[in-house]
């Protein structure tokens, strides 16, 4: 029988897939997973000849349309993806989804993604705004946030690891200044979810891993990491990313992925 993947990479405690995340899940076991975090494509097509692309053309940033980030592509894959998330996530695990706040028509993207986490086995609990502090792209209204949705098990309730603390629905945190990725999240604010909802020695999975961030962040905080990317340039750099953490020379420059005192209150 062929593997469900293309390449598969074990560096210390993360697992990285070149490979597509629906099938690579399909072959994970029940209850494996204690913290599912991810930023699927948006489902814009972004970096399709847009502005977006001559921006990162200009960053140095190779440009080439993100896997499966036109609306229905994106309604289909991230569908898939939450239906088993709910078969490998342990009782009372926690699964956070980025996702953009417009999307337009009469289902938003955020509105889409709430309802859908709502349903078929998840239960949805919130909603956070990423502040990316400046202004982006757009003229009514200019981008200046993104979400992450949070959501658990039917029934079951949130993991939190330390409830003596409460916590903002607003994190603030500029995007990275030199990306690897065009959509690349700050090391920091998965490192604060990771923390939020997770203990050290959990398995964090990210299904749409591009990069690595969730790696690094969840390698740094002493959690296990399975890491699905379908595209091989973004599996090397994510592969790069976590080999040089785990020789030791990747945080001497990086930000720690702690949170930020800012979003505690
Ligand atoms: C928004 S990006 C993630 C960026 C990441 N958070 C980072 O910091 O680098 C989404 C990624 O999902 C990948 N992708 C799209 N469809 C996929 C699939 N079916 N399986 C695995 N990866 C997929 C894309 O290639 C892209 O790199």
């Amino acid at each position: 029988m062929s593997e469900p993947y293309r390449r598969k990479e074990i560096i210390g405690d993360c697992t990285l897939y070149l490979g597509d995340c629906l099938s690579v899940m399909a072959s994970l076991p029940d209850n494996s997973v204690e913290l599912l975090w991810t930023d699927p494509p948006y489902g814009h097509s972004n970096h399709d000849g847009d502005f977006n692309a001559r921006l990162n053309e200009h960053r140095g940033i190779e440009s080439k349309p993100i896997a499966n980030d036109s609306m229905d592509e994106m309604r289909t894959v991230v569908d898939a993806m939450l239906s088993d998330a709910v078969r490998l996530l342990n009782e009372d695990c926690c699964c956070c989804c980025c996702c953009c706040c417009g999307g337009g028509g009469p289902k938003p993207t955020f509105a889409w993604v709430a309802n859908r986490m709502d349903s078929g086995g998840l239960q949805f609990f919130h909603s956070v705004i990423w502040d990316k502090l400046n202004p982006g792209l757009g003229w009514r209204y200019r981008r200046q946030h993104e979400m992450v949705m949070i959501a658990h098990r039917k029934g079951g309730t949130l993991r939190w690891q330390d409830d003596a603390k409460a916590v903002r629905n607003i994190y603030s945190q500029m995007p990275p200044r030199n990306r690897v990725h065009p959509n690349e999240k700050p090391l920091e604010m998965v490192g604060h979810f990771i923390n939020l909802h997770s203990y050290p020695g959990d398995t964090v999975l990210d299904p749409f891993m591009g990069s690595g961030t969730t790696g690094l962040a969840a390698a740094q905080l002493g959690r296990k990491f399975i890491g699905i990317e379908i595209d091989e340039t973004h599996f090397e750099t994510a592969l790069r990313r976590i080999r040089e953490f785990s020789h030791g020379d990747f945080f001497a420059s990086a930000q720690p992925a702690k949170p930020s005192q800012e979003a505690l209150i």
